[in-house]
């Protein structure tokens, strides 16, 4: 008898969690809420009624791009400090892994499933040095005589076993691998810092890349996606760079994607750019019309431009994917400032314009913004913030950086183990507050068929009146859901809640 019961009890469950929010977490301007659950806010769709203040609409049957994920760049100098941090106290590093990349769905942790990793030096480094330091070719070497002395033995010890650490902390993390600069030998500078590539030596270039692909294989870390040049426009003498002109790129990229399918890498993206927003008409369009099979998409930095600049380059290339890669945050600025331009910029508004990854910079600095690479202009000023703060104590602490990107990613984390990630859907806000809401609406699909898919929402209040003085305001919403209604108040902050539905 009791069993007979059973399936009856699970269709009511199912029918209700269709149609209640369950997990929220939030991050508001007071730091009241932490990336935590505030708690007493189970909502229900119902019957449509009057709309609140401000009116989300979900459109759940328009669906944008497939998210990648969140995340920041693992430099030399923050391998560094989180060996340190390791040796120095093993439980307070495990707990930071954990605090940053457990995608567990539901874990008390920000979630990233994105890193980007320098190949070879950059600004953030303890010594220039690239995976072929040698002096360079003598007259006639072929390509295989000329990366003879290809050596990713030079890639520091702590980069590579904190990139293992992490992948045992979240297998499915995606690596996003590029250098600075090619190797001070194929560049007329005879330097990394400054210059740039020596045109006999674009196939070279694309065979180094395709080494440091196989580096990563043998050290047990498959890459998702390689970049050509980091920052192609910037030829910054202090620090490794390299200005490489689009004939150039659209060459290398050529060579390389056919290098990589006929050596077992033909699931690797090929990322173009890697630049400021305010080339996205110029730079990225011309690539993909030079080179566009041989490249998955392209990547964009915050440092000049708008991100509604990405426009410029999606309406061309509806197709091609959209990576954003990097920012960093400057040490002594406003903290829910900072939040409130992240989430309109970069991890609202990026997907919005197209992209699928929103990443900061150095995953991890120190206090004063370093270790950086001694006699580099780069990152000065204030110095930059790292997403983390390693002390020299053996603790650690969370930026602003952390929580925006970590709002951000629970929204876009797989369901189930190795599930899908999240797509982006439509929606819209309406209603007289409507202004004080940013919005950006996903579903997850399910790694079983047949299971619920999640719906959620990131949303950012920043009616906090400080234009004005200072006189925060909570938004009292309603949620259009496939013809049902739920209310959720908002208070200033960033909220991001999900339910489960059938899928479409
Ligand atoms: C939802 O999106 C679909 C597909 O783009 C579109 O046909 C439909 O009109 C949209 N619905 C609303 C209410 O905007
Ligand atoms: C990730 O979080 C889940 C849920 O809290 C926990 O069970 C699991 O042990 C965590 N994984 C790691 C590697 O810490
Ligand atoms: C890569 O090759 C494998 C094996 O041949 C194939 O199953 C897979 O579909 C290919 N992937 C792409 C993106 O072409
Ligand atoms: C773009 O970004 C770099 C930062 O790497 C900056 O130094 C440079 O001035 C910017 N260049 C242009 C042309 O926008
Ligand atoms: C929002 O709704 C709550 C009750 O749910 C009410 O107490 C409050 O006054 C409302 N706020 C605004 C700004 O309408």
């Amino acid at each position: 008898m009791r069993f007979s019961f059973i399936p009856a009890v699970l269709t009511l469950v199912s029918t209700v969690a269709a149609q209640t929010i369950t997990d929220v977490w939030q991050t508001t301007w007071d730091k009241a809420q932490l990336l935590s659950n505030p708690g007493g806010n189970t909502v229900t769709f119902g019957a449509p009624g009057d709309i609140g203040s401000a009116d989300i609409v979900v459109n759940d049957t328009s669906t944008q791009q497939t998210m990648a994920g969140f995340g920041s760049s693992l430099t030399d100098s923050s391998a560094q400090l989180f060996a340190g941090l390791k040796s120095q106290n093993e439980g307070n590093y495990w707990k930071l892994l954990d605090y940053l990349f457990n995608t567990t769905n539901g874990a008390n942790s920000a979630g990233f499933s994105y890193v980007r990793v320098p190949l070879g030096a950059s600004d953030f480094s303890a010594n220039v040095y690239s995976f072929d330091n040698s002096g360079g070719p003598s007259l006639g070497s072929t390509i295989t005589e000329l990366l003879s002395t290809f050596n990713f033995e030079a890639a520091p010890s702590d980069l590579l076993s904190t990139l293992q650490d992490i992948m045992s902390v979240n297998s499915d993390v995606r690596l996003h691998v590029l250098p600075w600069s090619p190797p001070a030998w194929m560049k007329d500078s005879n330097s990394m810092n400054g210059g740039s590539l020596n045109d006999q030596y674009t196939d070279a270039m694309a065979s180094y890349l395709l080494k440091s692909l196989q580096g990563f294989k043998n050290a047990g870390l498959p890459v998702y996606a390689m970049s050509i040049q980091n920052e192609p426009m910037n030829s910054d003498g202090t620090y490794p760079t390299c200005n490489m002109p689009v004939e150039t790129e659209a060459a290398i990229g050529k060579s390389l994607r056919s290098l990589m399918d006929s050596n077992g890498f033909n699931d690797t993206k090929l990322i173009g750019f890697e630049h400021n927003w305010s080339n996205a008409g110029d730079y990225p369009v011309q690539l993909m019309q030079q080179a566009g099979d041989a490249f998955d998409g392209v990547s964009f930095h915050c440092y000049e431009g708008d991100v509604s600049n990405q426009e410029q380059f999606t309406s061309q290339f509806p197709d091609k994917e959209v990576y954003f890669t990097e920012c960093s945050g400057t040490l002594g600025s406003d903290w829910w400032t900072d939040i409130k331009w992240y989430m309109d910029n970069l991890f609202i508004g990026g997907p919005q314009y197209g992209s699928s990854s929103g990443l900061m910079w150095n995953l991890a600095l120190d206090s004063n913004g370093g270790p950086k690479l001694p006699g580099t202009d780069s990152c000065g000023g204030a110095g930059c913030r790292g997403v983390v703060q390693i002390n020299d104590d053996g603790s650690w602490d969370v930026n602003q950086e952390f929580y925006a990107l970590g709002q951000a990613a629970k929204a876009v984390i797989p369901v189930d183990p190795n599930g899908p990630y999240a797509q982006r859907v439509d929606s819209s806000v309406g209603g007289d507050s409507g202004w004080a809401l940013l919005v950006s609406a996903y579903a997850t699909g399910r790694a079983t068929a047949g299971d619920q898919t999640r719906y959620s929402l990131v949303v950012t209040n920043w009616n906090d009146g400080s234009d004005s003085g200072w006189n925060p305001q909570s938004v009292n919403a309603t949620i259009e859901f496939r013809g049902k209604q739920a209310t959720y108040t908002f208070p200033v902050g960033v909220t991001t809640l999900s339910w489960y539905a059938d899928g479409n």
